[in-house]
């Protein structure tokens, strides 16, 4: 059983077909819409943590290729508390032909995966957003024609989004140049696992440094869900990492500017620029339909 828990557990050559999906599956619903191929499929969406976008692209992902999508609240589910996630794994995989889950802790994604006999897609955990990062690069893709050669520079704090991102940057030859405070960068066992897939990896406190030379700038908020108790701390350290129009005149002109959202305006990123010429947001927020549905197909459709 194949499921979509890491981008590391992808080849290129994989993640490549997606991409190439995720275009077709684009192209063929903006000409009319797509064909069911998940028609009778549901899919068993789990929220341990709040959403708009991962939730409304996969329930309208199933719903433009004929299938169906279950949202299941923390309340209702209670994973590993009401009920173990072996049992739940089991139960749901005798309703639904495929699991979509958003968990705080990694291993309850991974557990899910390794107890259902359908497909699991990590919608987020604390430790990776590999779902986020298929769309980023699908974007990339679009905007730049190519992915490998590219530059990436991630501002802020390194997490989750920024996992996925270096190992799709990993696998598909771009460059990851990553600026955070001390205390907010990439644990030595990450750092080995990113350079251990063979990414070019720059890690520095420097902000100017690190968007000299790129292609891309991504931000992600300073605090991710789950860490609001440290919120106040944070904003005092992160400021500097700002992606604001200042930093984007020290990067080449030709620079675009990604964020997973949801932005907290005036703190990572400035309205000046989120709004901006360079702001590539809502082409990136819309790709996240299209990355899924190649995941989905892929997956839960054998393509
Ligand atoms: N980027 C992202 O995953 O957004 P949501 O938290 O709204 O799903
Ligand atoms: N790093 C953020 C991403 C939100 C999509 C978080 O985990 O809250």
């Amino acid at each position: 059983m194949r499921h979509f828990v890491d981008i590391s557990d992808y080849s290129t050559v994989e993640l490549d077909h997606l991409l190439r999906l995720a275009s077709h599956l684009k192209l063929e619903w903006k000409s009319g819409g797509n064909r069911p191929v998940l028609g009778g499929s549901v899919l068993g969406m789990i929220f341990q943590k709040p959403s708009l976008r991962t939730r409304v692209s996969f329930d309208v992902a199933m719903l433009h290729l004929g299938g169906h999508a279950l949202y299941l609240s923390p309340q209702e589910i209670g994973l590993g508390q009401r009920e173990s996630i072996p049992d739940v794994a089991r139960v749901l995989s005798g309703f639904v032909q495929g699991i979509m889950a958003r968990v705080f802790e990694h291993g309850h994604v991974k557990a899910l995966a390794q107890w259902a006999s359908v497909p699991v897609i990590n919608g987020l955990s604390d430790f990776s957003h590999p779902c986020q990062a298929m769309a980023d690069m699908l974007t990339i893709q679009e905007h730049f024609g190519r992915i490998a050669g590219l530059r990436i520079a991630y501002l802020g704090d390194t997490n989750n989004v920024t996992r996925s991102l270096g190992e799709a940057a990993a696998r598909l030859g771009a460059s990851l140049s990553v600026a955070s405070p001390a205390g907010y960068q990439f644990a030595p066992d990450a750092v080995a696992a990113l350079q251990g897939m063979g990414l070019d990896l720059m890690l520095s406190e420097d902000a100017v440094e690190a968007v000299r030379d790129a292609d891309v700038i991504y931000t992600d908020t300073w605090t991710s869900m789950g860490q609001e108790a440290e919120s106040a701390k944070r904003r005092a350290v992160f400021p500097p990492y700002q992606v604001n129009a200042d930093l984007l005149r020290q990067a080449p002109s030709h620079a675009v500017v990604l964020h997973c959202l949801p932005a907290h305006r005036g703190e990572e990123i400035t309205d000046e620029v989120a709004d901006g010429p360079q702001s590539l947001l809502f082409q990136q927020a819309e790709n996240r339909l299209h990355a899924q549905k190649a995941i989905l197909v892929h997956l839960m459709g054998g393509m």
